[in-house]
């Protein structure tokens, strides 16, 4: 993958660790088998994909996300009317608080989380509103064998349970977007710490700030200084790519190696995003 050679597209990296632009495909029409070869490779080798000037509407966006897998309708947020596995991501001028605004990788909080996420531009700040990527195959490269090792026999608790349940962040938020709290009844999953993916083979790591709560058979203060410089490798500057959105443009993701990061820094203008989120497999 490394010399990855393109017949239908042209793939313009936009950091050494992980992001690129294609150019050369119109995302609203059926794709070959060529094509989907073509940005299939390139999602493999940069983990985050981007195209400028896509106008697709939601059928054309459920089609490109069903080439990569059946999609995902999100437990507890409300969906778009008619349309359940998009997810309509809004920030309203009068409101605060964003959606995403904090560094996690989609759906973890799942027995079987997400593989991928699809996010179409539709309305964007003028200036503000990006989106921050950051690779955990760096995070785990960066890491010394010998943590490595110990790693490797950690298991780890995700649930949705601080976003979602009772006093979790989406209890108070978001009038544009109405998910539903759950209470004390979230759900908890396993998931091993370190993740081989399935496709490329390499090792990265599979913990994440909004959704991880502790490692398996510690208590949550015994795992925090452990989770806490973890997630300080992970978020480092050298593993991380930032995308400044344009109407139009579309960002996929590969949830199994990326965390992302919606930047909030434009209150007083409208955000308007629509997602599908394509289902994975069991961490492994
Ligand atoms: C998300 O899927 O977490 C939202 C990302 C974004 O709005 O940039």
């Amino acid at each position: 993958m490394a010399n990855a050679v393109y017949k239908t597209i042209t793939v313009k990296p936009i950091s050494p660790m992980l992001g690129a632009e294609i150019e050369g495909v119109d995302l609203s029409q059926p794709l070959s088998n060529a094509q989907f070869d073509d940005i299939h490779t390139a999602f493999l080798k940069h983990h985050v994909i981007f195209f400028r000037d896509q106008t697709l509407t939601p059928e054309q966006h459920l089609a490109f996300g069903r080439r990569w897998g059946t999609l995902n309708v999100h437990p507890y947020v409300k969906s778009m009317a008619g349309y359940p596995e998009i997810l309509e991501i809004i920030k309203e001028p009068t409101e605060k608080i964003n959606f995403g605004g904090g560094w996690h990788s989609d759906m973890s909080f799942l027995e079987v989380p997400a593989l991928g996420s699809i996010l179409h531009a539709i309305e964007v700040p003028e200036v503000g509103g990006d989106t921050l990527f950051a690779s955990q195959y760096g995070a785990w490269d960066a890491l010394s064998p010998g943590l490595q090792k110990t790693l490797e026999g950690l298991r780890a608790i995700h649930s949705a349970a601080e976003e979602y349940g009772s006093g979790g962040a989406s209890s108070k938020k978001r009038a544009s977007m109405d998910s539903e709290v759950v209470g004390d009844e979230v759900p908890e999953y396993e998931h091993p710490v370190v993740r081989t993916h399935p496709e490329t083979g390499r090792k990265g790591l599979y913990i994440n700030p909004a959704f991880t709560l502790r490692f398996a058979g510690w208590s949550k203060k015994e795992s925090r200084p452990l989770l806490d410089y973890l997630f300080e490798v992970c978020r480092r500057e050298v593993y991380t790519c930032r995308f400044r959105w344009r109407p139009g443009s579309i960002a996929m993701w590969d949830n199994r190696c990326v965390w992302h990061y919606a930047l909030n820094d434009y209150h007083g203008q409208r955000r308007h995003m629509r997602r599908v989120t394509v289902n994975g497999d069991q961490v492994r």
